[in-house]
């Protein structure tokens, strides 16, 4: 029986909507045999390994990192979950998939754990990226003028050092759950066609 969320949880709205996608996609990964048994997850074509890294002042972007990191693990993926402070862009140069997550700060900054990768991406020096997929979701507050600005720093200068955009960045505002499970379906759908 597939897993739903009952009329009754004590969740808002958005809250009820995000989980419900969470189950939708936990749902089509778990095959007939798997159900009552341990819960396997559907391997894809082939495994991509995916890289998430997460920049965050106050922890939401960590946290949906660790959730991103679940779901795709989930759908047979090998996820590695990185604080952006412990990458440079030369790690960049060596991975196939990126994703990601990252608030703005201040008044348009990156958060302190983004700023040394955000500084070295827009060096002149920096490296060219022509083997790297990436997709960003941004977290923000549209009452800030520099809205979600970091996050878009990301996805233009990545694009701009060769690297291939799979899906459009998403910007969330203040409530962010149901952007979040919007990207992550849309990234599911682009790492399975990559994968298949
Ligand atoms: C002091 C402060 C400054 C902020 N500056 C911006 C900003 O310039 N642009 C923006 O879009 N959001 C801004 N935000 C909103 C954060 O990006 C948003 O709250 C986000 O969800 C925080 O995620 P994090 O916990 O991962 O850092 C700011 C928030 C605070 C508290």
């Amino acid at each position: 029986m597939p897993l739903t969320v009952p009329n009754t949880a004590p969740f808002s709205g958005p809250q009820k909507m995000w989980l419900k996608g969470y189950l939708d996609a936990l749902n089509s990964a778990l095959t007939p045999s798997s159900i009552g048994n341990a819960v396997t997850a559907q391997a894809p074509a082939v495994s991509l390994p995916i890289t998430i890294l997460w920049g965050s002042q106050t922890g939401n972007s960590e946290m949906l990192g660790k959730k991103l990191s679940k779901a795709l693990a989930t759908k047979g993926h090998s996820t590695t979950l990185r604080n952006m402070a412990d990458v440079t862009p030369a790690d960049l140069s060596a991975t196939s998939h990126l994703l990601i997550i990252t608030s703005t700060y201040g008044d348009g900054e990156p958060p302190d754990n983004a700023a040394a990768l955000h500084a070295a991406l827009h060096a002149v020096d920096a490296p060219s990226l022509t083997s790297l997929s990436y997709s960003v979701l941004a977290l923000g507050d549209s009452s800030y003028p520099d809205y979600c600005k970091c996050g878009s720093d990301f996805d233009q200068r990545l694009s701009c050092l060769g690297a291939r955009r799979m899906t459009p960045i998403v910007e969330c505002d203040v409530d962010y759950d149901k952007p979040f499970a919007t990207w992550i379906s849309q990234v599911e759908r682009a790492l399975s066609i990559a994968a298949a």
